[in-house]
C-alpha cells in the first residue's frame, strides 16, 4: 500500500493540477465504515459531509456492498438498449417515493448529466430555448452545468449555452435588493418575472433551481418563495425544475425532497449524490405526459445510464434509508443538531447565521456579525484545526466562507455530539486567534 506522501506525489505528478483538494496537507483516504473514514496511515475521522452529501447510508454499509457485489458477479453492464430488472425497479421505487405525478425517470450517471437531460426535456416539451437559474446556484461541470451555475469561480472560460439568465438569490442574510424578511413580502420572486420580461423573449423553457443551494452555501429561500416563483414560470410557459442532487432523500427531514418544505409538486426533477450511497447514478424524473415530448425529438442514449450494479447499490441504499434513515429521523437528528450549532453561535460571534433544513445545515462565517464581512482566513483555519481534532466539513458559499455540515442520514444523536464536540474545541481555537 503506498503512503500518503506517495500518493500526494502522484497526485501532483499526474493529475490536472487544477484538481481542488481539501486541507493546507490533504488526506489521502483509504478506507470508510459507516460515520468514519481512515486515512492511509491510519487517521481515523468523523465523516461530517458524506463525501459531498453522497454517502448516505454510511461508509461500506453492508446491504450495498453485498447488493453491488451480487450484481457484479451476475451481470456488470448492459447499456440502456436492454430492459433490465433492476432499472424498472428502481424506477417502479422512485414512482413511488415522488411527488405529484412525477412518475418516469431517465437515468443517467452524475447530477450534471441529470440537470442537462432536465433541460433538454423542458426545450422539447415546450418549444421554447430560454432558462432562467439562480445566482449562487451550481449545477455541474458540463458546457451547460456551469452555464445554469451562478458563481462565477465556477465557470471556467465563461457563459458557454446561451439563453440562460440568472434570477435574484432568495438569500436573506445578503438581501440582494438589501431589504428584510418578512417586510420585503419576497419581492425577489418577483425578480423572476422581471428577468423573463427584460431578457428573454417573454417565453421560457424552464426555471432551474436547488430548493436549498448546496454549493451556494445551504442557502434556504423563504417559505413563500417557491410557491410564488411556480406560478410566474407556469404564466410564461416555462417548467419549473427542481435539483434535489444535495437535498433529495429525506436529507432535508419530514419530507423525500427538499421542494416538498415549500408546499410545490414541481414538473421535472433532477437527483443524483445520495442515491446509490457513492455509486455514480443520476436521474431526471417528470410526469409520463412531459417525457412523451421527447419521443420523435431525435435519438438519444446512455451508455453508462441506468448501469445495473449502481442501480442494484441504489435499490440497497432506499431500503435502508426506509428502514433507518428516512425523513423522519433525518428532521428529528437535524433538529438536534440545529439546536447544538445555535448554541454556538450564541458563543462564537464568527457564526454570523445558521441556516439549512434537516441534516443539510450550513454556518456563514464572517470576520464581523455588523458588517458581514466574509471570515475566508478563518475558515481555512476551522478546517485546519477540525481535521486535526477528526472531523471532515464541507466548504461552500460564493465567498467561499459557509461551513456546510452533512453527515450520512443514518447519523445518529451520539454522532452529532461527538461532531458538535469538536465543533466547539474548533470554533473556540478560531475565535481566540481573531
Ligand atoms: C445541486 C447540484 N446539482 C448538480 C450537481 C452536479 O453533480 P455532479 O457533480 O454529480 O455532476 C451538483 C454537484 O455538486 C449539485 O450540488
Amino acid at each position: 500500500m503506498s503512503d500518503a506522501q506517495t500518493i500526494l506525489e502522484k497526485q501532483r505528478r499526474y493529475l490536472w493540477p487544477n484538481h481542488i483538494l481539501y486541507y493546507t496537507d490533504p488526506i489521502p483516504l483509504d478506507h470508510g465504515d459507516g460515520m468514519y473514514v481512515w486515512d492511509v496511515e491510519g487517521n481515523k475521522y468523523l465523516d461530517f459531509f458524506g463525501g459531498i452529501l453522497t454517502t448516505s447510508v454510511g461508509h461500506n454499509r453492508p446491504e450495498v456492498v453485498k447488493a453491488a457485489q451480487e450484481q457484479t458477479a451476475r451481470l456488470i453492464h448492459c447499456s440502456t438498449l436492454y430492459p433490465n430488472e433492476n432499472h424498472v425497479n428502481l424506477a417502479e421505487k422512485l414512482a413511488e417515493l415522488a411527488p405529484g405525478d412525477l412518475q418516469v425517470s431517465y437515468f443517467t450517471t452524475s447530477g450534471t448529466d441529470a440537470d442537462e437531460t432536465a433541460v433538454v426535456l423542458a426545450r422539447a416539451h415546450t418549444g421554447y430555448q430560454e432558462v432562467i437559474a439562480l445566482r449562487h446556484g451550481y449545477s455541474g461541470r458540463s458546457a451547460m452545468g456551469m452555464s445554469l451555475t451562478g458563481q462565477s469561480g465556477w465557470r471556467i472560460g465563461g457563459t458557454h449555452i446561451i439563453g440562460i439568465k440568472h434570477a435574484l438569490n432568495p438569500y436573506c442574510y445578503r438581501c440582494p435588493l438589501k431589504m428584510s424578511y418578512p417586510g420585503c413580502d419576497v419581492a425577489c420572486a418577483q425578480d423572476v418575472e422581471d428577468v423573463i420580461k427584460t431578457t428573454t423573449s417573454g417565453r421560457i423553457a424552464a426555471f432551474l433551481a436547488e430548493p436549498i443551494q448546496g454549493v451556494g452555501g445551504f442557502i434556504t429561500p423563504p417559505p413563500e418563495y417557491f410557491k410564488i416563483v411556480q406560478e410566474i414560470v407556469h404564466h410564461y410557459g416555462g417548467l419549473f425544475i427542481a435539483d434535489e442532487v444535495q437535498t433529495g432523500f429525506g436529507r432535508t427531514g419530514e419530507h423525500w425532497w427538499g421542494i416538498q418544505h415549500w408546499d410545490v409538486v414541481p414538473d421535472v426533477m433532477t437527483m443524483a449524490k445520495g442515491i446509490a450511497n457513492g455509486f455514480p447514478l443520476g436521474n431526471t424524473m417528470t410526469t409520463m405526459e412531459i417525457a412523451e415530448s421527447m419521443v420523435g425529438k431525435g435519438l438519444t442514449i446512455s451508455t453508462f445510464g441506468g448501469n445495473p450494479v449502481a442501480l442494484a447499490a441504489s435499490l440497497a441504499t432506499i431500503e435502508v434509508m426506509e428502514k433507518e434513515a428516512n425523513p423522519e429521523h433525518c428532521a428529528e437528528v437535524g433538529a438536534h443538531l440545529r439546536a447544538g450549532l445555535e448554541r454556538l453561535q450564541e458563543r462564537y460571534p464568527v457564526i454570523g447565521e445558521v441556516r439549512g433544513k434537516g441534516l443539510m445545515q450550513g454556518i456563514e462565517m464572517v470576520k464581523d456579525r455588523k458588517t458581514k464581512e466574509p471570515a475566508t482566513k478563518e475558515i481555512a483555519h476551522l478546517f485546519e484545526e477540525t481535521k486535526a481534532l477528526g472531523l471532515l466539513i464541507g466548504k461552500g458559499g460564493l465567498y467561499g466562507n459557509a461551513v456546510r455540515i452533512a453527515p450520512p442520514l443514518t447519523a445518529t444523536k451520539e454522532d452529532v455530539d461527538e461532531a458538535l464536540e469538536i465543533l466547539d474545541v474548533a470554533f473556540s481555537r478560531v475565535q481566540e486567534a481573531m
